[in-house]
């Protein structure tokens, strides 16, 4: 059955943990919804994946139109979540909106961008408007030189900050937020505040779901992941067989451990 913002409001008050990878293309898209993946995240973190580079900065809105439609062709139950990159909705609301349109013309069922208060308002404007919107707040990797580098956020006084930017998303309309690289207390108390679903990625194993780069995942990106990513091949025979796990672990609680979560 599709997958929709409906079913992750009944999921989390289930306490049914939510199943989120990312993928860029038709055969993995295809993989990951026969594994029963809850969402497929077609992430800027393309930007390093497909394309080499250090960051998700260079990615366009073309680049991520273009990736989700390949995914989009693949994808049967999956919802498929489409990720403004970085410039692609900053400038204002109504650029926003353009840019939101492309990708769910792609094939997103939901839009994904980085960013707390200073995004309140083009949340509701995008919400208003029809479309479903996903926040993520925490590390921003679009922001990665503003915060000195991929570090832990919400360490100390700037926890208050983080809990009222999750406040603020979910007031302004978002459906959910990605919380990544934010200490598992402070994830756990997100959590606990929110009613829209928190999909954590280095956010300890309170969270309502996960969400993990792929290429991380099964073990092939060149450069070192991060500690809170898991090589799930590691222990199986096939690429759909380390997804499955992936999935089976997530729902059972056991991913992720507190080796992959932050104090
Ligand atoms: O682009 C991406 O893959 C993401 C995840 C790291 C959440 O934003």
């Amino acid at each position: 059955m599709a997958v929709t913002v409906t079913t992750f409001d009944k999921m989390k008050q289930a306490g049914d943990k939510i199943t989120w990878l990312t993928a860029y293309d038709y055969s993995f898209g295809h993989l990951l919804d026969q594994a029963g993946i809850d969402a497929i995240l077609v992430g800027d973190s393309l930007g390093m994946t497909i394309q080499g580079h250090r960051t998700p900065i260079p990615v366009t809105i073309d680049d991520s139109a273009y990736h989700t439609a390949c995914v989009a062709r693949g994808v049967e139950n999956a919802m498929i979540v489409g990720d403004l990159p970085f410039g692609s909705y900053q400038v204002s609301k109504e650029q926003a909106y353009e840019n939101a349109v492309k990708l769910m013309q792609a094939g997103a069922h939901v839009i994904k961008l980085e960013g707390g208060e200073l995004q309140n308002e083009t949340i509701e404007f995008l919400t208003e408007r029809g479309i479903a919107v996903c926040a993520h707040i925490g590390l921003t990797p679009q922001s990665v030189h503003k915060l000195g580098g991929f570090k832990v956020q919400g360490r100390g006084e700037s926890a208050q900050r983080l809990l009222d930017d999750a406040k603020g998303v979910q007031a302004a309309g978002a459906c959910a937020v990605v919380l990544e690289a934010v200490p598992r207390k402070l994830a756990a108390e997100i959590t606990e505040m929110l009613e829209i679903a928190t999909i954590g990625i280095g956010a300890g194993p309170e969270c309502d779901g996960q969400v993990l780069v792929l290429q991380d995942m099964i073990g092939i990106y060149p450069s070192k992941s991060p500690k809170f990513s898991k090589n799930f091949m590691s222990q199986a025979d096939s690429v759909g067989g380390a997804i499955e796990q992936y999935v089976a672990a997530v729902k059972a609680g056991e991913f992720p451990a507190a080796e992959h979560s932050f104090n």
